[in-house]
This record gives structure tokens, C-alpha cells and sequence, in this order.
């Protein structure tokens, strides 16, 4: 069956090539991907998918039944959206849209998901379950995932499947990662309000600069003392404001910052283990304070078992030298996360890098893709999807790995 996927998907490397360049040089921003969206519901149905429109605001689901004997359900997840940014290559694809610019790769993944739609739609009745197709709007705001779930799109799912372009690994070659692959992303406030007063006269006053300094140091001394070195944890606060003169006593700091973690117990206590700094420090003063700790998304934690079937389907069709083994997580955030609330899957990472020139990396302006990476692609993620049904036992949620 691999060498059957491997033809039909190098017969419409033309085809998805042609379907990358469109989709590249017609960028919208996440949450207005209408042309995107349109597009790609015109391309499942031109393969016979049956396909929902609207669905998570923007986005597509498209469903190819297969012959349904095996009840587990699997999707496969790709993003739509671009970013804001002025493109800088002299392809003669590139956006058209002034300020617009798939940097992220998502143009690529869009391609894949499509591709992977054709390739299966052509095995016809050897497809044994039922596949689910998701193309999300506003990834790269984090919120697309979310907006699909609310719509139901991981009803009776057993796993999903997704990808992201990576220019550091050349085309050629799929980046397979164990466990943590991205970090949990927190927003964290803090506002400390002291007492106004004279600044030669300190003792009448309650000095929230002072106060909001032992605050920002102590919480980076203490992240190191109280949590686990081999579980990562970063605090970045990135703005700071307060203060009227140098000559007033400041009442009032309002400190702004990110919040990043592997593991997932890390980033569950972490709002705790702020507060009781924060506490602690304003306490003895008489300073009051305010903390907003807002969830972003969670940690993408592969799924052993279905990272196993990346990898393994990787190698029968690429080679050892195919695949690159992921010895380090990212501190970025992937709302693919949110699917995984709902049920076990894996995101592989697809090289897209030259091998003879320089790669820019990703939400760069001169960001360009390595395109015979989209054949690769479409080949792993439809032999995975394929070979999916072919596991004997039921793929549970295995123990993810200590991050
Ligand atoms: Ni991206």
C-alpha cells in the first residue's frame, strides 16, 4: 500500500504544487480566511468528500467515510492563516496581499492536508475507517482550535494527526518528537498598589516601584530554587509601567509578562506559586496587589503510540535517514493542544529546508519552502492515516513522557 500512496502522490506533485502557490500568494489573517476556506472546500469536494463550511467561524471540516469497517475515527488537523507581514522573496508566487504573508508555513500545510485528502479519497473502498479532515482558521492567534472544538469537530474522534513545516530539518526528512513538542503559553499581570507621597519622605508613602522590583527579582530567583531544573519553566515580564515624577512616590505598577512551561503540572501550579510571592512581598509593606493569570494554550504533548506509527511509517517510506529523532522541545505555543484535551495524537515536524542554500526561519519575510517537502508530506501523513486502522489494539492514550 505504501508504494501505492508514494504513486498516487507523486502523480499530483504538479497539482499540489499549483495548489501551495495559490494558496501563497492569496495570505489572509487568521479569523478571515474566506477565500482560503472557500478554496479548500472546493478542492474536498471536488474529491468527493462530504464537507461542512463555517465550522469554528472560518474553518472546514470535509469527511471521507472509507468503508467504515472499524469504528475508530481519526482527524487530521492543518491551519489556514497567515501573518502580518510584508514579504520579502522575489518568487513569482509571491503574496499579493500588501502586509500579508504565509511566513509560517501554513500555506504548506494547508497543501499536505489537501493532498492527503486526494490521496485517500483515491484508495476508495481499501480505506478501512473514517477520516475527518480539519482545516482551522487563527492559529496564529491560538484561538482557531478552540472555535473547531466548540463546534464539535473532535465528536467521536479516537486521534488526530497534524503537521508543521520546520526550515532548520532539510526537505526530505520528518522531525518525530516524544512528548512535550511545544510549551503551555500563560499571559500574567500583576499590578502593585501602593501609597502616593513626597520622595524624600519615604516612611509616609508605600513605594510600589520598590515593591514591583523585589516582586520581578524575586520571582526569577525563586523559579530556580522551586522548581524542577529538568522541567522547564520560563517568566518573561516584558513591560512595566508606573510612576508620575521623579520626585513622587509611585502608588501604582502595572507589570505585564508570558509565562512558559513544559510539563503539565508545572503550568497547573503556576498561578498559585506566583501569588504566594506576590502576597509575601506586598504583605509586610501594606502594599495591595492584583494578579491576572490568563490560561493561553497548553502544552502539545505527543502521544507515544501514535508517534510510534509517524515514525515507523516515516521510515518504511523515507528511510533511517528520513527521520530526525526531536531531542529538544520548543517554548513556542501550537493550539493543536486543544485537540488533544479530546483525544491522543501527534504533530510531526516536515523539513522544508534547502540543503544548497541559506533557510530563513519561520515568520521571517524572506521565509521560502523547499517544495518537493510537500510530496513528503502528503505521502507520511496518508500512509500514517492509512496504517492507522491497521493497529490491532485500540490506540489509548499512553503516559506521556516527563517533559
Ligand atoms: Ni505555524
Amino acid at each position: 500500500m505504501l508504494s501505492r500512496i508514494k504513486d498516487i502522490a507523486a502523480s499530483l506533485a504538479p497539482r499540489l504544487i499549483e495548489i501551495r502557490r495559490h494558496l501563497h500568494s492569496h495570505p489572509e489573517l487568521s479569523g478571515q480566511e474566506y477565500q482560503t476556506a472557500a478554496y479548500v472546500a472546493g478542492v474536498l469536494s471536488s474529491c468527493g468528500l462530504s464537507i461542512r463550511e463555517g465550522v469554528g467561524k472560518v474553518g472546514v471540516v470535509g469527511e471521507l467515510a472509507g468503508q467504515a469497517k472499524d469504528p475508530r475515527l481519526l482527524a487530521i488537523r492543518t491551519d489556514m492563516d497567515a501573518l502580518p507581514i510584508q514579504e520579502r522573496t522575489a518568487l513569482e508566487f509571491a503574496s499579493r496581499q500588501t502586509g500579508k504573508m504565509h511566513a509560517c508555513g501554513h500555506d504548506v500545510h494547508t497543501t499536505v492536508g489537501l493532498g492527503t485528502a486526494m490521496v485517500l479519497s483515491q484508495l476508495g473502498e481499501a480505506l478501512p475507517g473514517r477520516v475527518r479532515f480539519l482545516f482551522q482558521p487563527a492559529e496564529e492567534i491560538a484561538q482557531g482550535a478552540g472555535w473547531m472544538v466548540q463546534d464539535g469537530v473532535m465528536d467521536g474522534v479516537s486521534g488526530i494527526l497534524s503537521v508543521h513545516v520546520f526550515p532548520s530539518i532539510p526537505a526530505g526528512v520528518i522531525g518525530i518528537r516524544y512528548g512535550a513538542l511545544t510549551a503551555a503559553a500563560d499571559d500574567l499581570e500583576i499590578t502593585i498598589m501602593g501609597e502616593s507621597g513626597h520622595g524624600a519622605r519615604p516612611h509616609e508613602a508605600v513605594d510600589a516601584i520598590w515593591i514591583a522590583s523585589q516582586v520581578i527579582t524575586t520571582l526569577q530567583q525563586a523559579i530556580s530554587r522551586t522548581h524542577n531544573p529538568l522541567r522547564p519553566v520560563v517568566l518573561t515580564i516584558g513591560q512595566i509601567t508606573g510612576g508620575r515624577a521623579p520626585n513622587v512616590i509611585a502608588d501604582r505598577v502595572h507589570l505585564q509578562g508570558t509565562v512558559r512551561s513544559l510539563h503539565p503540572e508545572t503550568s497547573r501550579d503556576l498561578p498559585r506559586w506566583i501569588e504566594q510571592i506576590v502576597a509575601s512581598i506586598c504583605q509586610p509593606y501594606g502594599a495591595q496587589y492584583e494578579i491576572s493569570y490568563r490560561r493561553g494554550v497548553p502544552s502539545v504533548q505527543n502521544d507515544i503510540a501514535l508517534t510510534q506509527l509517524v515514525e515507523r511509517v516515516a521510515e518504511a517510506a523515507w528511510g533511517r535517514e528520513g527521520i530526525q529523532i526531536i531531542d529538544e522541545p520548543s517554548l513556542g505555543a501550537e493550539d493543536f493542544s486543544i485537540y488533544l484535551q479530546a483525544a491522543p495524537g501527534t504533530m510531526f515536524r516536515l523539513g522544508v529546508g534547502f540543503r544548497d542554500r541559506r533557510n530563513f526561519p519561520l515568520h521571517h519575510p524572506q521565509f521560502e519552502v523547499d517544495e518537493t517537502a510537500i510530496v513528503t508530506g502528503v505521502v507520511t501523513m496518508a500512509a500514517a492515516a492509512y496504517q492507522y486502522w491497521q493497529q490491532s489494539q485500540p490506540l489509548l492514550k499512553a503516559a506521556s513522557l516527563p517533559a
